[in-house]
């Protein structure tokens, strides 16, 4: 790894703020390999200097991975083009360069949206070959019938040559289910609820891979993922 000056280096962490950082570099309480730091500037090889913050060992991790309750109204994109979007929900202290949402749910779509810096991991389970499953609880305005679920279960394919794969329904009411894809095509779920000549009216999506949206999360909160839970969006 290459040499980075201290304070942005424990800013960057997103653990610290540039002001905690700096105030922490003033008192004394960073060391460097055994050194106190007197000056925010001074350069450091995160991968090989032994850094510790007020005596604790400090360990800087090369991505970080957040689950937001996305709400309505805000768009999946790093640059809304004026419009709100996801990453500005993310707070100073998990804020890091370079987030973008991992995969987009529509602007009325609310739920599970996985925001990260990790270009690799985001490929990984975006692409279609990995076939990492999103559960979606959809509202519908009519009636859930049984021939539209087996159609859709058994995959569909739309009249412009779209294809979508088959899908795993769980009916929860009359017009509520919850709906398993592996895909992530454009508006995928409200075209094949449009396909079988249904609409959706509310769409949230609980669940990526195995992982569960936290339930403690409000409209808009955001925390960020542990390894085993990042482990879960993946795991087969
Ligand atoms: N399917 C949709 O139609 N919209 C979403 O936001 C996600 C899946």
């Amino acid at each position: 790894m290459k040499k980075e000056r201290i304070d942005k280096l424990i800013a960057g962490s997103g653990k610290l703020s540039r002001k905690d950082a700096a105030g922490l570099i003033s008192h004394g309480d960073v060391e460097v390999n055994g050194k106190t730091v007197k000056s925010g500037s001074e350069k450091v090889d995160a991968e090989t200097d032994e850094i510790r913050v007020r005596g604790e060992i400090f360990t800087i991790k090369k991505h970080i991975y957040i689950m937001l309750n996305k709400p309505k109204g805000v768009v999946s994109a790093s640059d809304g083009k004026g419009e709100k979007t996801v990453c500005d929900l993310v707070p100073e202290e998990l804020m890091r360069r370079g987030l973008f949402p991992a995969g987009r749910l529509d602007k009325d779509t609310t739920g599970f949206v996985l925001i990260t810096d990790d270009g690799e991991f985001a490929h990984r389970i975006l692409s279609p070959k990995n076939h990492i499953d999103k559960t979606y609880v959809a509202s519908l305005r009519d009636n859930i019938e049984d021939e539209a679920v087996s159609v859709l279960e058994n995959g569909i394919t739309l009249r412009d040559g779209t294809a979508f794969l088959p899908s795993k329904i769980k009916i929860l009411s009359d017009k509520e289910c919850e709906i398993t894809i592996c895909e992530g095509k454009y508006h995928q779920i409200k075209r094949m609820f449009c396909a079988v000549g249904n609409e959706v009216v509310d769409l949230r999506r609980i669940k990526m891979g195995g992982l569960f949206l936290d339930e403690r999360l409000k409209d808009g909160e955001c925390r960020e993922i542990t390894a085993d839970e990042l482990n879960l969006i993946t795991e087969k």
